[in-house]
């Protein structure tokens, strides 16, 4: 099988690509196309700009028991709507992937996605066997290994720090990567009990930054000795930038960040309430700028979504019990061409830390670059179609966000998995202005 999209819009230039077996096989200048000879079909991207699918490494997908939230059909469909060809699930499913049992039954109910995935193993404070045993076995749908130094949303912690460094010693020794939710349990009972409220709007100041903090420091350093990969999910503060900022300099540090870090604070939650209710929390302005400097100077090496489907009725109840999470499979590129649009992001940053970086770091082979010899894993995007992000009609289970209403310029109009046209987003999905 054998396809030609015609006329696309690469940072190149005009192009055509050819598809064989969901591969790509040439590119073209769009003057040069008749040179494929005959192809079984032609799709005419008809100028529109064409991007590596996004890879997201930080997806909560669900199902297994929490299907009522998401499973893995919808959240496939909602990474098909929002351009992102590759998932990568987190380990605090119930069952958690914390065995091979458990993982052997997460990868029974992955079956069902429609795009590219991966699974963390969960790290507890005594799985270092199972831990082993799945890596034993090269598993290569094994994208790393998580740790959450403290509780967050039904997840296994590691709190002990001796079982830590095993757990480097081991993803060294597999060569995996550690992805770490780093706010430390004990500082988070500590303040606490210093703040004993109950107001989303004080989240931020009773999941204080210092746990944030503090554990990216630990994990910093502990790193370092064994020689180990880590990749810090979701940075949300200053200081933790300017820690990372003097870490990075080996090649086994990597940090993420979120498009709610980056564009929303919490002066929002005067507004979405428990919406917004994230861990870690929406943090201030300085923090929003201070991501965005990383961004810039190559600190931040990806963008991860963190989406985080719960039902409406569990966000809607009152602020301890609400857990923490919303979608944002569905809004994370808008959001980004948007800022594109804007003046904020280059393009060519985008597609970094949207694709080729996630693909370097974790070692996805053939993927996160538009090439000879890559899948056809792309996003079709119109840059200059302006939508109203509109939650109601995501594909997720999850219909809301912390960015319902919010109005963007730039949307996803196809995205291809392995060549093949899995989902042309319909107007219905975003709404126009
Ligand atoms: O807000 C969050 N939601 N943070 C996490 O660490 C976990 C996630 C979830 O699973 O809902
Ligand atoms: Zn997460």
């Amino acid at each position: 099988m054998s396809v030609i999209l015609k006329n696309c819009l690469l940072i190149e230039g005009l192009s055509n690509i050819l598809i064989e077996e969901g591969k790509i096989v040439d590119i073209k200048p769009s003057e040069q196309s008749e040179t494929f000879g005959t192809v079984n079909e032609t799709i005419d991207i008809k100028g529109n700009l064409v991007i590596p699918g996004v890879i997201d490494a930080h997806v909560h997908v669900r199902d297994l028991q929490q299907a009522y939230k998401e499973d893995w059909e919808t959240a496939s469909m909602a990474a098909l709507a929002g351009g992102v060809t590759t998932i990568f699930d987190m380990p605090n499913t119930l069952p958690a992937t914390i065995n091979l049992k458990n993982l052997n039954i997460k990868r029974k109910a992955a079956e069902m996605s429609l795009v590219n995935y991966k699974f963390f193993i969960g790290a507890t404070n005594s799985n270092q066997k199972d831990i082993e045993e799945i890596l034993d076995k090269n598993a290569p749908d094994i994208a790393g290994i998580k740790v959450f130094l403290a509780g967050s949303v039904s997840n296994e912690t590691v709190t002990d720090e001796d079982i830590l460094k095993q757990v480097f010693e081991l993803a060294k020794q597999y060569d995996k990567v550690v992805v770490i939710h780093t706010e430390l349990q004990e500082l988070l009972d500590k303040w606490q009990q210093r703040l004993p409220y109950n107001n989303i709007l004080k989240h931020n100041a009773i999941r204080n930054r210092q746990c944030a903090i503090k554990g990216t420091e630990l994990v910093l350093r502990l790193s370092e000795v064994i020689g180990n990969k880590i990749y810090i999910a979701h940075v949300s503060t200053f200081e933790e930038i300017e820690l990372i900022k003097k870490y990075k300099c080996n090649n086994q540090v990597f940090c993420e960040v979120t498009p709610h870090h980056l564009l929303l604070n919490e002066s929002i939650l005067e507004k979405v309430g428990n919406i917004g209710k994230v861990n870690p929390p929406l943090r201030s302005e300085k923090d929003n700028a201070a991501l965005w400097q990383a961004i810039n100077n190559g600190i931040a090496d990806t963008i991860g979504t963190d989406h985080a489907p719960h039902t409406i009725e569990e966000k809607q109840q009152e602020y301890e019990k609400a857990p923490s999470g919303f979608p944002g499979l569905e809004t994370c590129l808008l959001l980004l061409l948007n800022e594109v649009n804007e003046g904020n992001l280059k393009l060519e940053k985008l597609i970094e830390l949207t694709s080729n970086n996630p693909a370097k770091i974790f070692q996805l082979e053939k993927r996160g670059e538009i090439k000879v010899g890559n899948f056809a894993d792309l996003s079709v995007i119109d840059l200059n179609k302006k939508w109203k992000i509109n939650a109601s009609a995501f594909r997720s289970k999850a219909k809301y966000s912390p960015f319902d209403g919010i109005e963007v310029k730039g949307k996803v109009m196809m995205t291809f998995v392995d060549g093949k046209i899995l989902d042309v987003s319909k107007e219905v999905i975003y709404g126009t202005i």
